[in-house]
């Protein structure tokens, strides 16, 4: 099977990438590559971001690789966190602290309207893509959940009634933001 790096140090997103590219893929981690380092992250996009992780990988091992950056939008906080997500409650905050930021943020608000979105940057023969996948849903007003990550036991899927921390990861990774990119780019790849 051919072999593709996946340039993130995020365990949870490794998982469910994994589950979606099996028997497609091998998809090797930076762990597996011995690269224990923070990839730089500097940009205001998430394009930016992907694009970033990528091809500082690329450029380290001349190797195929994807990175994603993901954020959770939310229109009555202005599109906040977005591009900040994983910094929302601080340089090195928790899921717990960000998601208690999120909630506090929207204490009182009536519009709990949000979407999650990805961008992955993939980077074959030295030639980048990008594909974006997105979710709508709404922010509830307390979590609820054990499975996922980050923002999970807080976001309900527009048409569900399980937030992304209470559904099976294989009904999350069918719908979501990061899912529906990753669908893209198996689907360029498989064409290629
Ligand atoms: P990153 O910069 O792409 O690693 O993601 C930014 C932050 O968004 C993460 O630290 C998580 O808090 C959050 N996040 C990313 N993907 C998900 C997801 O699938 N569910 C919930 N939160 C997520």
């Amino acid at each position: 099977m051919k072999k593709i790096i996946f340039a993130t140090n995020n365990a949870h997103k490794l998982l469910e990438v994994r589950a979606l590219l099996v028997n497609i893929f091998e998809v090797v981690s930076l762990k597996e590559l011995g690269f224990e380092e923070e990839i730089p992250e500097t940009g205001v996009t998430l394009a930016e971001n992907a694009s970033q992780k990528s091809h500082f990988i690329y450029e380290r091992y001349g190797l195929d690789c994807f990175a994603d950056d993901t954020g959770l939008v939310v229109d009555a906080l202005g599109g906040a966190p977005g591009v900040y997500s994983a910094r929302y409650a601080g340089e090195h905050a928790t899921y717990e602290e960000n998601v208690t930021k999120l909630l506090h943020e929207l204490d009182g608000k009536q519009n709990r309207s949000a979407r999650f979105k990805t961008v992955v940057s993939l980077i074959l023969n030295g030639e980048e893509s990008q594909f974006e996948g997105r979710v709508e849903g709404q922010i509830l007003e307390r979590r609820s959940g054990k499975s996922g990550f980050g923002y999970d036991p807080v976001f309900l899927p527009d048409g569900y009634s399980a937030t992304f921390a209470e559904m099976p990861p294989e009904l999350k990774n069918r719908i979501s933001h990061r899912g529906k990119a990753m669908q893209k780019l198996v689907a360029f790849l498989k064409n290629r």
